[in-house]
């Protein structure tokens, strides 16, 4: 199974069926905390939901095209991240992750998604990982900005969450910048 040790506490796993209801559980716990963001929350009212989703992300990551990992802290599934798109011509991971609240303001995400960064650029080959964040989703922001992303402009107006239009900033690292921070 695919799985990787961050820390005594903390690992990734390639999210599996097994995980659904666990998913699901810490989903439905932290629905009015993710729904400011996340625009799926309504769509997702079981765990069968959940598992749909799994499945069709393995599919993806059959073809190469995604890479979904469980966050677990201590044994328990903390949260979500991954490359929720691979564009594999162009080489380039698009960056997704959310976390229960009781999870949030420890840093985890920030390590785990050092950790995806990592596997993009030296297991798939990626040039470049993006992420985009809702421009007022500062704590979203803040993760690409502690990584040391470069901010690269702006795309406005291009998701609706709930009743609002967000925009999106634009976060870009490229393999060249990746290996000049080792
Ligand atoms: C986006 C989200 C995952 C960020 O969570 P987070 O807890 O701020 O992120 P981290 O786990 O990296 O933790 C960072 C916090 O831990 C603190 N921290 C403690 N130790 C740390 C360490 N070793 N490294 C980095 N940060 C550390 C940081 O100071 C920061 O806290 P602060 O905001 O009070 O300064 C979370 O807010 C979330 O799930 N939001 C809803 C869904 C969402 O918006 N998803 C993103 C859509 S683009």
């Amino acid at each position: 199974m695919f799985y990787r040790r961050i820390s005594e506490d903390l690992q990734v796993a390639l999210t599996l069926p097994q995980h659904a209801e666990a998913l699901f559980d810490l989903t439905d716990r932290n629905r009015t905390y993710l729904k400011a963001w996340l625009p799926w929350l309504d769509a997702t009212k079981s765990a069968s939901d959940t598992k749909r989703f799994i499945e069709s992300n393995l599919e993806s990551f059959a073809k190469g095209t995604a890479l979904n990992e469980v966050l677990l802290y201590q044994g328990s599934i903390a949260g979500v991240l991954g490359f929720n798109e691979i564009d594999t011509f162009n080489g380039i991971g698009q960056v997704g992750y959310w976390l229960g609240e009781a999870y949030t303001r420890r840093g985890l995400m920030t390590v785990a998604v050092a950790d995806l960064i990592q596997l993009g650029f030296q297991d798939l080959r990626l040039q470049r990982v993006e992420i985009r964040c809702a421009t007022e989703n500062w704590r979203s922001r803040a993760i690409p900005e502690r990584l040391g992303f470069q901010h690269e402009g702006t795309l406005r107006n291009v998701e609706r969450v709930g009743q609002r239009l967000h925009s999106h900033a634009v976060y870009g690292l490229l393999r060249s910048e990746f290996q000049a921070k080792d």
